[in-house]
């Protein structure tokens, strides 16, 4: 049995990966739709939204889950999370034009799809958080409000305050 402070991680982890799957897949249609005025409200939307969860992800859950997984697969969630920060600096240039030819439109769409596989396998990792003591789940939790509270989106999060080297082995 998980705890209920287990519980209720799983329900907020759930809650926001919804958000961002949701955001993504209107991003998607608007691309298909030449949309260009959507595209840039959904993808500054995405920004905002991914920020603060990427932040406290990597600053508090990645690090306590290397514990369970072992460091090769948390630099694997690492590696997503650059993936998707460059795809979001190029989705910025591409959404901010007043419409797009069509190998644009298709590398907009390419973008975006390529972000969604780490929404579902990070979902995934809250069936490990309930093996995680209380206290770290807690202390996940506290990040969490701190990087919301801070409210940095995805890109002004990544060039300022982001620090990718800080969950190396032996750092
Ligand atoms: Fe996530
Ligand atoms: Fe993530």
């Amino acid at each position: 049995m998980a705890s209920p402070l287990a519980d209720r991680f799983t329900q907020t982890f759930r809650t926001e990966h919804r958000e961002i799957r949701d955001t993504l897949l209107d991003l998607v249609d608007a691309f298909l739709a030449g949309d260009q005025k959507r595209a840039r409200t959904l993808v500054s939307r995405t920004a905002q939204l991914a920020g603060p969860h990427f932040r406290y992800e990597e600053e508090s859950l990645y690090p306590f889950l290397v514990a369970i997984f072992g460091q090769d697969y948390i630099e694997k969630l690492l590696h997503d999370h650059d993936g998707a920060i460059d795809a979001a600096k190029r989705l910025v240039v591409l959404s901010a034009k007043e419409r797009l030819d069509d190998a644009e439109r298709q590398e907009a769409v390419r973008l975006v799809r390529s972000i969604l596989p780490h929404v579902s396998d990070c979902d995934g990792l809250s069936i490990m958080v309930e093996r995680l003591p209380d206290g770290q789940i807690e202390s996940i939790f506290t990040t969490r409000e701190r990087a919301l509270a801070a409210g940095l989106d995805l890109l002004r999060w990544a060039a300022g305050v982001r620090s990718r080297t800080s969950y190396q082995p032996g750092a």
